[in-house]
This record gives structure tokens, sequence and C-alpha cells, in this order.
């Protein structure tokens, strides 16, 4: 009996780690090009943000703001947690949608609407020289990574409060990169210039 429960447990264990595995392997094609992960929804959530106007996929009127909401793989999730760092193969996903306040019994406020777009930032010492690659998805399922000279790696990887990512947005994380010491030097001077974030 006993016996019978461990091999059911190995099972189980053995499956979990399958689906987990499947659900954060990236699919690259011959030439280079990423597919879109499709299954990006059963990531860790980790913020959304509305009308935030710092870059190309977010370039809203402030009378048409955009939501925008931040996906990361589960295993680099738990990894941040005990470390406050993010391990190679760390996959951010931020979706774009479209806000709205029209609908069923909404009378104020804004929710969220159609998919508007995709980017991807995946860290890959190997595949990639400067590390950290970046994805947007604008037509079609699959595209190639932008030029490392790209306005997405600058802007990244001058701001982002803990390599090359913008933690300061996300508040659960912001603690735990605090409280491990894990801010870039660049980021702490910024704040502690009137930044705000990082009190
Ligand atoms: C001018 C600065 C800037 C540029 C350029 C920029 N981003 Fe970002 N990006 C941000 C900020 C700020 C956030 C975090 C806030 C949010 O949107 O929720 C972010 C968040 C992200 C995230 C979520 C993970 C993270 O790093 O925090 C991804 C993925 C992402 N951007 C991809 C891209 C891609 C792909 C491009 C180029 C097509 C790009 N970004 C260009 C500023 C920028």
């Amino acid at each position: 009996m006993k016996n019978a429960v461990l091999f059911v447990l190995t099972i189980v264990t053995a499956l979990t780690i399958t689906a987990q595995t499947t659900t954060e392997a990236l699919q690259y094609a011959s030439d280079g090009e990423l597919t879109a992960p499709k299954n990006y929804r059963q990531r860790i959530y980790l913020s959304s943000g509305l009308g935030m106007t710092y870059g190309p996929a977010a370039q809203a009127g402030a009378a048409n703001p955009k939501f925008d909401n931040v996906f990361v793989n589960p295993t680099s999730w738990r990894a941040f947690n005990v470390t406050g760092q993010w391990p190679d193969k760390t996959t951010f996903v931020l979706e774009v949608r479209s806000a709205t306040s029209h609908g069923s019994i909404n009378n104020g406020g804004q929710y969220q609407n159609e998919l508007l777009g995709l980017e991807v930032e995946v860290k890959d010492e190997k595949r990639f020289p400067q590390k950290w690659a970046f994805f947007a998805f604008e037509a079609g399922d699959k595209t190639a990574p932008l030029p490392a000279n790209s306005a997405c790696n600058t802007c990244h990887s001058q701001n982002g409060a803990v390599d090359n990512t913008f933690v300061q947005f996300y508040p659960t994380l912001l603690e735990i990169a605090k409280k491990k010491g894990t801010l870039t030097p660049a980021y702490l001077q910024k704040s502690s210039a009137g930044g705000g974030a990082a009190k």
C-alpha cells in the first residue's frame, strides 16, 4: 500500500514537472525567430500599468490610455523570491490591451478590452551575447529579436531597477529587491535624487 502511494506520488510529481517545463519552454525557429508564447496567462502575474507612456507599445494619448499586464515564468519568479535576481531563461510577457468604460453595468472607471499587442523579454546567456533580448509581436506570431542597440534594450538597461527589468513598477518584487540589495546603483542614485519609488 505504502509503495503504491509512493508510486502515484512520483508519477504526479513527474507530470507536474513536465507540465511546468512545457508551459515555460520557448519555441525558436531555425532562423532564430521566436514564436509568441501562447500560454503566457498561466505564468505569474506581476502588475498592470494604465496609460504608461514610455515606449512604442504604450504611445497612448491621455484620452485613450492602454492597459499593460506583465507576466513572468514561475520558476524565475520563485528564484527571485529567494535571491532578488533573475536566473538564466527568465521570460517576461507584456500584454497590451485597450481600455474601455462603456459596457454592461459599468458606470465609471475603466476596464480592459481587446488585445493590442505582445512584447517579450528573454534572458538567455548562450543565445544572446547581450544576455537579454526583446521581441515585439505586432503582426503574426513569429518575430526576430530586436537588435542589441534597439530602444528596448537601451531603455531597459539604463532605467530598469533590477537587471534590465522594471521591478520598480512591480510592488511585491520591489520589496524583495530592497531586502536582498539587488537594486542597481543607477536606480538607487536616481530615486534618492527625487525619483520616489525606492523609499
Ligand atoms: C523608454 C523606455 C522603454 C522602452 C523604449 C521600452 N520599454 Fe519595455 N518597459 C518599460 C517600462 C517602464 C516597463 C514597466 C512598466 C509597465 O509597462 O508595466 C516596461 C516593461 C516591459 C516588459 C515587462 C518586463 C520588465 O522588464 O519589466 C517587457 C517584456 C517589455 N517592457 C518589453 C519591451 C520591448 C519588446 C520593447 C521594444 C519594442 C520595450 N519594452 C521598449 C520601458 C521601456
